[in-house]
C-alpha cells in the first residue's frame, strides 16, 4: 500500500524557473501511487515543456480552456471536482493575485475557482524573488487566499535564480510530496500541541567519549511526522541522531539526559501531549574530565563513578497538569523479553495512562517495528509494519483517548 494509492492530484504549474522542480515532484507523486493530471499556464510552458510533464504523468497535459481537442468540453469545471487534492507548484505571485481576486482567465485559475472549497484541498507552493515575496501586495493576497480556504505551504530561504538570497524558493519536491500526503491524513489532533522526545542521549565521560545506546530516533521522528500530519503543532526534542527533521516540526537538539529534561521543561507548559520515545541513558558520569582520560591515568575507566539520570517521563507524569489529565503522557518501553509484563509494570511505575512496548534489539535502527499498546484496561498489538504506519495508528489511538 502506497501513501497516495487511489488519490488523484491536479498538479498546476505557473510561470517560474521553479518549474524544473515540478518534473521531479510529478515523478514522486506518481511513484507514491497517485494519478496526476498536469495543468500548465502559458507562462509555465515557457519554462518546461508539456511533453516533459506528459511523459512523467503519463497523461495529456492541459494548457488551455479553448482546446477543442480535449475529451472533456467542461474540463474547467470537472478537473478540480475529480481531484482529491489540487496542488499549484510553482505558484507565482501573479497567480496568487488572480486567486485572491477570483479571476479566471486561463484553465488553471478557472479550475481553482470552480473547485468545491470544502471537499478538495488547494495547496499553494509559492515561488518568487524575495522582493516579490515580501511585497505588501503579495502578503495581502496570500492572507486573502488563505482566508478563502487555500493552504499556503510557505517558502524556502536560500539562493535564487536571479542571484539574490532570501525567502521565496519553492519547497523541494520531497517536501511537497510530504505536504500532499499530510493533507490527506485525518486531522485528529488539530490545534493540539505535541511534545516528543526521541533518539538516545549521550553522557560525556571526557571530550571524546561517552555513554550512549543504539536508538536511531526513527520511531520518535515518525511519530513527530504523524502528529504533524494529524494537525498538531509538534516540538521534537532530539538526542544525537542523523535524521532529517519532518517538515513543519520544530526541533530542539540536545545531547544529555539533563539537557533533554531542560528542553522538555521549557516546552511542557503549553503541551497537550507528551510522547517519550527517547532511549534516555539511565546513568551519567558524576564528573566529566576536561581532557581525554589516558590509559595510564590515575583515574582509570574501571573506577568511573556514575549517578542516576532524572526520569523525564516520570517527572512530567507527576506534574499537576498531567495528574489532572490536561497533559496526556505516553511512554515507550524498549525490552528484550516478557514484553507485556515489563510494559505493564513500567506503565504503573511511571504513572502514565499509556505505555507502548517494543523489543529493543528488533527496533533500534530498523524501519519496521511491532508495538504493544498497554493501558489500564488491557493491551493491543500493532503488528509488524513501517514505523510511519505504526506512528499514524498510535496518533489515532492517542487522539481517541484524549477525545474520550
Ligand atoms: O525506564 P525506561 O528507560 O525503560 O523507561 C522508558 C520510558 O521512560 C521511555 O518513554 C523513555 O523516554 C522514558 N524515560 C525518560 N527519562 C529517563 C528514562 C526513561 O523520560 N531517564
Amino acid at each position: 500500500m502506497k501513501d497516495l494509492d487511489h488519490q488523484h492530484i491536479v498538479l498546476g504549474l505557473c510561470g517560474s524557473i521553479a518549474c524544473y522542480k515540478s518534473a521531479e515532484l510529478c515523478r514522486l507523486l506518481v511513484q507514491a501511487g497517485a494519478t496526476v493530471q498536469v495543468v500548465m499556464t502559458q507562462a509555465a510552458t515557457q519554462f518546461i515543456t508539456p511533453m516533459t510533464m506528459q511523459a512523467l504523468s503519463q497523461r495529456p497535459v492541459l494548457c488551455s480552456q479553448w482546446d477543442v481537442h480535449t475529451a472533456d468540453p467542461l474540463a474547467h469545471i470537472h478537473l478540480s471536482r475529480e481531484a482529491d487534492v489540487c496542488l499549484i507548484a510553482p505558484c507565482s505571485a501573479n497567480f496568487i493575485a488572480k486567486l485572491a481576486h477570483g479571476q479566471a482567465d486561463d484553465l488553471l485559475s478557472l479550475l481553482c475557482l470552480a473547485r468545491p472549497i470544502s471537499a478538495v484541498p488547494l495547496l499553494l507552493a509559492p515561488a518568487m524573488n524575495p522582493d516579490m515575496w515580501h511585497h505588501p501586495a503579495t502578503q495581502r493576497n496570500l492572507a486573502t487566499v488563505a482566508a478563502d480556504g487555500a493552504t499556503v505551504l510557505g517558502v524556502g530561504c536560500g539562493d535564487m535564480a536571479c542571484g539574490q538570497t532570501g525567502d521565496g524558493r519553492m519547497l523541494e519536491p520531497a517536501q511537497l510530496l510530504d505536504e500532499v500526503i499530510a493533507c490527506l491524513q485525518p486531522k485528529v489532533l488539530a490545534g493540539k500541541r505535541v511534545l516528543i522526545t526521541a533518539g538516545p542521549t549521550f553522557e560525556a565521560i571526557d571530550p571524546v567519549r561517552g555513554i550512549t545506546n543504539l536508538s536511531s530516533g526513527k520511531m520518535g521522528f515518525a511519530i513527530a511526522r504523524a502528529a504533524r500530519e494529524a494537525g498538531a503543532m509538534v516540538t521534537l526534542v532530539a538526542g544525537p541522531v542523523s535524521l532529517n527533521t519532518p517538515h513543519g516540526v520544530q526541533r530542539v537538539d540536545v545531547l544529555s539526559a539533563c539537557e533533554m529534561l531542560q528542553a522538555v521543561s521549557t516546552h511542557i507548559d503549553h503541551a497537550d501531549v507528551l510522547i517519550a520515545t527517547a532511549a534516555v541513558a539511565d546513568w551519567r558520569p558524576v564528573t566529566v574530565a576536561s581532557h581525554k582520560i589516558k590509559k595510564d591515568t590515575a583515574v582509570p575507566m574501571q573506577s568511573l563513578v556514575l549517578t542516576e539520570n532524572p526520569d523525564i517521563l516520570a517527572t512530567v507524569a507527576q506534574s499537576p497538569r498531567a495528574l489532572r489529565r490536561e497533559l496526556y503522557c505516553v511512554g515507550f518501553a524498549a525490552e528484550s523479553q516478557d514484553l507485556l509484563a515489563q510494559t505493564q509494570a513500567k506503565r504503573e511505575r511511571k504513572g502514565v495512562p499509556l505505555m507502548v512496548g517494543n523489543i529493543g534489539p528488533a527496533t533500534f535502527g530498523q524501519d519496521n517495528n511491532t508495538l504493544l499498546v498497554v493501558d489500564d484496561v488491557g493491551h493491543r498489538e500493532f503488528s509488524n509494519a513501517p514505523k510511519l504506519s505504526l506512528a499514524r495508528r498510535l496518533i489515532a489511538e492517542i487522539a481517541c483517548r484524549m477525545g474520550g
